[in-house]
């Protein structure tokens, strides 16, 4: 076992864990953050989905040891002093969700594209010349790593587009 220091939702932890961990897992089994969820676990869902450094990552295929000194933010630190995040808002709002399993991963990665997309970084649909107005493509591409399995898509894509504004 490794001891790591890592920060989450901004608070400083020491962890042991073995090389082999995932992040997810010492983020549900070892700190009890149980936002993240395993539905896949390996990269194909996006229900795992964390911010690192405010980075989107599917934490099942990370190693929690090559996250030290990172600063993870899961669902449960999304919200700011006791205030909902306007995308938490916006989604139950626009029922950005059904059986609400994928949505602490849709939400981070929400969070995570707005900020991509007002930084200029392309999607796999931009257009040449960069990223334009958020529109209904564009937001489909840059969500298309995040699954609902009952179909809540069209919720989700107003949600977003509500935000984004
Ligand atoms: Fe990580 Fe599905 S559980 S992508």
């Amino acid at each position: 076992m490794t001891e790591i220091r890592i920060r989450v939702n901004g608070v400083a932890e020491a962890l042991d864990v073995e090389p082999w961990v995932s992040l997810l897992d010492a983020l549900r089994d070892r700190l009890g953050l149980t936002g993240p969820k395993k539905g896949c676990d390996q990269g194909a869902c996006g229900a795992c989905t964390v911010l690192a450094d405010g980075v989107r990552i599917n934490a099942c295929l990370a190693l929690a040891m090559q996250y030290a000194d990172t600063e993870i933010t899961t669902i449960e630190g999304i919200a700011k002093d006791g205030n909902t995040h306007p995308l938490q808002d916006a989604f139950v709002r626009h029922d950005g969700f059904q059986c609400g399993y994928c949505t602490s991963g849709q939400i981070c990665s929400a969070v995570a594209m707005l900020r991509e997309h007002a930084a200029g970084v392309p999607s796999a649909v931009t257009e040449p010349g960069g990223p334009g107005e958020l529109d209904e493509t564009e937001i489909r591409e840059r969500m298309s790593g995040n699954l609902c399995r009952c179909g809540a898509y069209n919720g989700i894509v107003d949600a977003i587009k509500d935000v984004a504004g």
